[in-house]
C-alpha cells in the first residue's frame, strides 16, 4: 500500500472506489447506484469546468471569507516554552467552521444538476448550519437530519439552522447522535433521490461523497501553503500539523497539500475523541486499532463488537462522536503517513481553558482536542519546530456544555 506523488489523495482510489485496495468503495442499495453514478459523472465534469471553478472560488472568497487567518499564538508558545504554536483560524469562515466549504460546493452541484431540494446530516450542528446557509444563499429547500441527543447539546447551531429556513428532522434511533443522523439521511435519500441532492457532512460515505468533501476542504491547506511561504519565505523544515478527526474532513483539508512532503519535515497528527476518562467508550477507531467494517456505504476502521455490530461511542464533542472514520484516514494510517492519537474529554476541556487563558481564540470542543495534543508535545520540542493547529470551529455552539464546567 503506497501513496502516489503529485495526485490528490481523493483521486488515489481504484476503479471500484477503494483506497489502498480496501478502504472506501460503494456499499449502497441498488436504487442508489444510478444517482451515485450521475453525481460522480457530474462532479468529474464540474471539477474540470473553468466556469464552475471560477464560481466556487468566487463564493469561497466573497461568501465564505477565504483566506482564513494564520496566526502565531505568542503567549501560549511562550508559556509552553518549546515549539512555536500557530493556528489556522478556520473558524473565521462564514458560519464559524470548515463545514461551509463542503456545503457551498454541494449546493453549487445541486443547482447544476437541476435539483431543488437538498438534505444533509449533522452532529455538532455545523454541517447542518452551513448547509442551511448555502441552501438559503442558492434558493434550495433544505432538511437536516440530526440526532436527538445532539439537538439538545448543540442548541445555538440548531437555532441557526431553523432561522435559515431549514427543517431539522430529529433522529431518535440508536445513540441519537451523528451516526444515526447519517443513516437516517441516507435512508431518506434512497426514497427521494430523483428530486433531492444529498450532502454528506464529512469525508465519509460512498466514494463520491468522500471525494467531493475532500475537494472542498482542501481549500484550507491551499491557503496555508501560501501563508507559510509568505511568512517564512519557504516551507519550514520542522512542521507538525495537528487536527482533530471525527469523519476527517477538516484534517484532510488541512493536510492535503502537504501529504507529498517527507514525514520528517511535515508530520501529520490526527486527534480522535478519547471520550470520558475511566470510561471504555470513545470515538477513536484509528487510535484503538478498530477492525475494518462497513458503515454508511464504505469500508473503514469502525468501532465494533466481536459480531461486527457498531459500538456505542461517547465524546463531549458532538462533532467527533462518530464510530467510523474516512477511508482516506485509514489509508493514511496504514501507509504510516499520518499518526493518530486520542484525547479525553477532560484533557480537551483543560486545553480549551488554557487556550482561552492565553489567547484571543475560542476553539470549539473539536479543535480543543487538537490543542490538547499540541500543548502536550510542544514543551518537548525545539523552538524552531512549528506546530500548527487547525482551529476549525468556534465554541459559541458549545456554550451550554462549557457553562456546566464554569468555562
Ligand atoms: C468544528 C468541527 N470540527 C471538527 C468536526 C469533525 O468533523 P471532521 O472530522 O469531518 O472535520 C466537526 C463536525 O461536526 C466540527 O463541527
Amino acid at each position: 500500500m503506497k501513496i502516489r506523488k503529485n495526485i490528490p489523495l481523493i483521486d488515489q482510489h481504484d476503479k471500484y472506489g477503494f483506497w489502498g485496495g480496501k478502504f472506501g468503495g460503494n456499499y449502497v442499495p441498488e436504487t442508489l447506484k444510478k444517482p451515485i453514478e450521475d453525481l460522480a459523472s457530474n462532479f468529474s465534469k464540474l471539477r474540470k469546468n473553468k466556469s464552475f471553478t471560477k464560481k466556487k472560488n468566487y463564493y469561497f472568497k466573497n461568501y465564505v471569507g477565504a483566506p482564513t487567518r494564520f496566526i502565531k499564538l505568542n503567549n501560549l508558545s511562550r508559556n509552553l516554552n518549546g515549539a512555536q504554536i500557530w493556528a489556522k483560524v478556520v473558524s473565521d469562515a462564514n458560519g464559524g467552521a470548515h463545514k461551509i466549504y463542503n456545503a457551498v460546493v454541494h449546493a453549487l452541484i445541486c443547482k447544476y444538476m437541476g435539483k431543488k431540494y437538498i438534505v444533509g446530516d449533522t452532529g455538532a450542528g455545523y454541517a447542518g448550519k452551513m448547509l442551511s446557509m448555502a441552501a438559503k444563499k442558492f434558493g434550495l429547500k433544505c432538511k437536516i437530519f440530526m440526532g436527538a441527543k445532539d439537538i439538545k447539546r448543540q442548541k445555538p447551531n440548531c437555532d441557526a439552522i431553523r432561522k435559515n429556513g431549514a427543517e431539522i428532522v430529529p433522529v431518535f434511533t440508536g445513540s441519537q447522535t451523528l451516526v444515526d443522523a447519517v443513516s437516517e439521511c441516507m435512508r431518506y435519500w434512497v426514497s427521494n433521490c430523483d428530486t433531492t441532492h444529498m450532502c454528506v457532512g464529512s469525508t465519509v460515505g460512498p466514494n463520491i461523497f468522500v471525494k467531493i468533501c475532500g475537494y472542498s476542504t482542501s481549500q484550507i491547506s491551499k491557503e496555508l501553503k501560501f501563508q507559510l511561504i509568505n511568512t517564512f519565505k519557504k516551507i519550514p523544515k520542522k512542521i507538525k500539523l495537528i487536527n482533530c478527526v471525527g469523519g476527517g474532513s477538516s484534517a484532510y483539508g488541512f493536510w492535503s497539500e502537504f501529504i507529498d512532503y517527507p514525514k520528517s519535515q511535515i508530520e501529520l497528527i490526527g486527534v480522535e475523541a478519547g471520550g470520558p476518562k475511566n470510561s471504555k467508550l470513545h470515538a477513536a477507531p484509528l487510535t484503538h486499532n478498530a477492525k475494518l467494517g462497513i458503515l454508511h456505504g464504505a469500508a473503514s476502521y469502525v468501532c465494533q463488537n466481536k459480531e461486527g455490530q457498531i459500538k456505542e461511542t461517547d465524546s463531549i464533542s458532538a462533532g467527533l462522536d462518530y464510530p467510523g472514520v474516512s477511508p482516506i484516514h485509514c489509508f493514511l494510517k496504514d501507509t504510516r503517513r499520518a499518526r493518530y492519537t486520542s484525547v479525553t474529554d477532560e484533557d480537551a476541556l483543560k486545553a480549551y481553558k488554557i487556550v482561552r487563558k492565553f489567547e484571543n481564540l475560542n476553539p470549539s470542543l473539536e479543535p480543543s482536542h487538537a490543542f490538547a495534543e499540541a500543548i502536550k508535545i510542544a514543551p518537548k520540542l525545539s523552538k524552531d519546530t512549528i506546530i500548527i493547529v487547525n482551529s476549525c470551529g468556534d465554541a459559541i455552539k458549545d456554550r451550554d456544555i462549557l457553562k456546566k464546567f464554569n468555562l
